[in-house]
């Protein structure tokens, strides 16, 4: 029996311990000697010129160091105008403290720094500030004429397919038409731990900077290109991450400002947001979104409009596919998709955990329930019916698709077949019951991604890549593929990420760290395993010989031949017998160009939830959530179901409280905090199921892996939307679905 294979197994979080002892360090817990504090002063206009600082009056204050502002900055931090950040979109990214010019509300105006956390946040809410106030316009609704197609997005982002077949005019004259209106406000990330940097000046220009971020490579770039130093000088250390959901992905203006400190006063320098700033980095753009949808008699989609429109900042043009997916999960010969943005006064927004597909599988979902309804059929038969066997955006064959598997696994669990269509026709006392279904799409990604392996004499093996852990599991399912591929338990392995002295790793994001990662992890123990082969044929009698890698298995802390328990070696004896203290080796896991090319790689899922609405009350819960989703590969199905649970409260939060509210006379997010920023607490939570349909894939990379962090929230919001419609016969087309709303 082989107590070895880890991979599927539901092992604990190996930093588990780590995390709840308090052992494990954020950024802002690096207490390095001689420590000064930053506080940063947020702009109070949303757009105008600062006229005067007055840095004077606080500099008097006992304990204040220095103030950092336009006055100041732009001699000491050079920024390489060519650089962007790996996630960048078109459009010129904000560079604090480099010019009067207000942008939006909240916008970083200047830093105060200070002997300790006390001072420098006291010193900062009495510096005055003058500004020459000019009009500003955060509001999307009165943009919706200014809409413009956006030129070169960022990275990954993809234009909408080009209109096939005759959408206009088949859908004048389909036999059942609906067209709709989904509206959601902007939505902020708010991880728990908030941003922060702690940078240790270790003389001349050498930094050691502990960052809050989704990829401490992309921290290391921004700081070398902003700052002029080099990689030695610029090592970020960012091991433990308390939530990202994106936030993380793009640089963030804390970073800048404790590095800028450091340097000028030549002295250790934390930097830490407050939760009110974290409402100024960026966001889930308000978007304003239209289906229009036409079947056929028989029930088949006959065409399919998807329109959106959603805001970004007036200095970069930020993208997410909202529609790109509408036009791949139906079979539908006559699609349009059409996307635009405009310009506003606010922060750039950035990508918010299923960026683009969260909002716009919101939309669609919402509309396929209403044209079922419109056509006379059940939800789940309408979806079936319009079920797509191929990618028709790309016109390419899914290299695995088992959505049909997620709707029927998750329909049996949920007990679908017990649905009363007629909205307000199912009842739990007096409380109004309803049912709804929704399902989603993501794209299966993998990136260029390197490792390294070493295994000492004592038998222990440690590997390193510098991704991260934002609490996906990264940690515990990289020790687990490293276990498995050479054989050895878990406690004899070491997996550490987090550090840009190790192998380089792409951010973490797009849900590709799984396959990425994961892939160079197994990799690079596969070069070690050969060597270790190689290094085991060459001892005393030893049964191996002959044998190429493929021959012989890594299992039990053994290599044996054949499965064959008796001609095995011991690993941990293959070093102390060859003279050798150490064997390592290195990798970089490229993804195959022509998998890539060749199929549509995307995971799905299928959302069952019940809801029960007290009439009279307006007051709604999500009672129960069956989320069936097919991601390829489930590499332990522990931390995978967290990955899926996490994403079903977000659904729910983002269907029932989640959104940024705008004072227009202020340009300022009113509810900028967490009493008003409202997200689910455990009593609003019930149950939640999660199926992983069987999904085997050797086509979307070795592994078979496929993500989890995103696809577990699409078509969540939808389901709830559909079931509230279910349960009462209000059609909510405006995210969150509020007791006033259903009233
Ligand atoms: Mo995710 S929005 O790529 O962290």
């Amino acid at each position: 029996m082989s107590t070895t294979n880890y991979i599927g197994k539901p092992v604990n979080r190996v930093d588990g311990p780590a995390k709840v002892t308090g052992a494990a360090k954020y950024a802002a817990e690096f207490n390095v000697p001689n420590l000064a504090y930053g506080h940063i002063v947020s702009s109070s206009i949303a757009k105008g010129k600062i006229t005067k600082i007055y840095a004077d009056e606080v500099l008097a204050i006992p304990g204040v160091l220095h103030v950092f502002s336009h006055e100041n900055v732009p001699t000491l931090a050079w920024f390489d105008r060519s650089y962007k950040d790996d996630v960048a979109p078109g459009g010129s990214p904000f560079r604090p403290l480099q010019g009067n010019e207000v942008k939006y509300s909240q916008q970083p105006v200047a830093l105060v720094v200070a002997e300790t956390f006390e001072v420098a946040r006291y010193a900062a809410s009495l510096l005055r500030v003058d500004y020459d106030v000019e009009k500003h316009d955060t509001d999307l609704e009165t943009k919706r004429d200014d809409g413009f197609e956006p030129g070169r997005g960022k990275t990954g982002w993809v234009p909408p397919p080009k209109p096939r077949g005759n959408p206009d005019s088949e859908l004048k004259n389909a036999a059942h038409r609906i067209e709709g209106e989904y509206i959601h406000l902007a939505q902020h990330h708010n991880p728990m731990e908030m941003f922060a940097s702690t940078v240790e000046f270790l003389g001349d220009k050498k930094l050691n900077i502990y960052d809050k971020t989704q990829g401490a490579f992309n921290s290391q770039q921004y700081v070398m290109k902003v700052f002029g130093l080099n990689k030695d000088e610029a090592h970020v250390v960012s091991q433990y991450t308390g939530g990202g959901f994106g936030s993380g992905l793009r640089p963030q203006y804390q970073l800048f400002m404790a590095v800028l400190a450091a340097l000028e006063l030549k002295r250790s320098v934390r930097v830490s947001m407050t939760r009110q700033q974290m409402f100024s980095m960026g966001h889930r753009p308000h978007t304003l979104q239209y289906v229009e949808l036409g079947t056929n008699p028989d029930g088949s989609l006959a065409a399919l409009h998807h329109h959106a429109l959603h805001e970004t900042s007036q200095y970069e043009d930020y993208t997410e596919n909202v529609v790109n997916w509408s036009g791949m999960l139906y079979q539908c010969d006559n699609v349009k998709l059409t996307y635009q943005l405009a310009k506003i006064d606010v922060a750039t927004p950035q990508d918010m955990r299923a960026p683009g597909a969260a909002t716009g599988s919101f939309a669609l979902e919402c509309a396929m329930d209403e044209m079922a309804y419109e056509a006379g059929l059940d939800p789940l038969e309408f979806r079936l019916r319009n079920y797509a066997e191929i990618d028709q955006n790309l016109k390419r064959e899914f290299s695995s698709k088992k959505l049909r598997e997620c709707y029927h696994e998750g329909a049996a669990k949920f007990g679908w077949e017990k649905r009363n269509p007629e909205p307000r026709s199912m009842r739990d006392g007096d409380l109004l019951v309803g049912w709804g279904v929704a399902t989603g799409v993501w794209d299966a990604s993998i990136q260029k991604c390197a490792a390294s392996a070493s295994l000492s004499a004592d038998g222990h093996l440690t590997v390193l890549s510098g991704s991260n852990d934002i609490g996906t599991g990264t940690y515990t399912i990289m020790t687990q593929i490293a276990a498995q591929t050479l054989g050895l338990p878990l406690e004899a392995v070491t997996f550490k990420l987090g550090d840009t002295n190790q192998p380089e790793a792409p951010l973490q994001g797009g849900s590709w760290t799984a396959a990425s990662v994961g892939n160079a992890v197994k990799q690079v123990c596969d070069k070690l395993g050969e060597q270790l082969l190689k290094l085991a044929q060459k001892m005393e009698d030893s049964p191996l010989k002959g044998a190429s890698y493929e021959d012989v298995e890594f299992v039990n802390g053994q290599i044996r031949l054949n499965a064959d328990i008796t001609q095995a070696v011991v690993i941990r004896d293959i070093l102390p017998a060859n003279g050798k203290d150490k064997l390592e080796a290195e990798n970089t896991m490229l993804p195959n160009p022509i998998n890539q090319l060749k199929n549509s790689l995307h995971a799905h899922n299928a959302v069952f939830v019940e809801v029960k609405v007290d009439p009279e009350l307006g007051t709604l819960h999500v009672t129960r959530v069956v989320n069936a989703v097919a991601a390829g590969r489930i590499l332990n199905p522990k931390t995978a179901r967290s990955q899926v649970l996490g994403s079903v409260v977000w659904g729910i939060s983002m269907a029932l409280m989640e959104e940024s509210v705008m004072d227009h006379g202020f340009g300022r997010y009113m509810n900028h905090n967490y009493s008003e920023y409202h997200i689910p607490v455990h009593a609003d939570i019930h149950d939640i199921d999660v199926i992983f349909v069987e999904e085997e894939d050797d086509k979307v990379n070795p592994l078979g892996i496929k993500g989890l962090g995103e696809v577990g929230l699409l078509g969540v919001a939808a389901a709830v939307a559909n079931a509230a419609y279910h349960a009462t016969g209000k059609r909510i087309r405006n995210l969150p679905v509020s007791i006033d709303k259903l009233l």
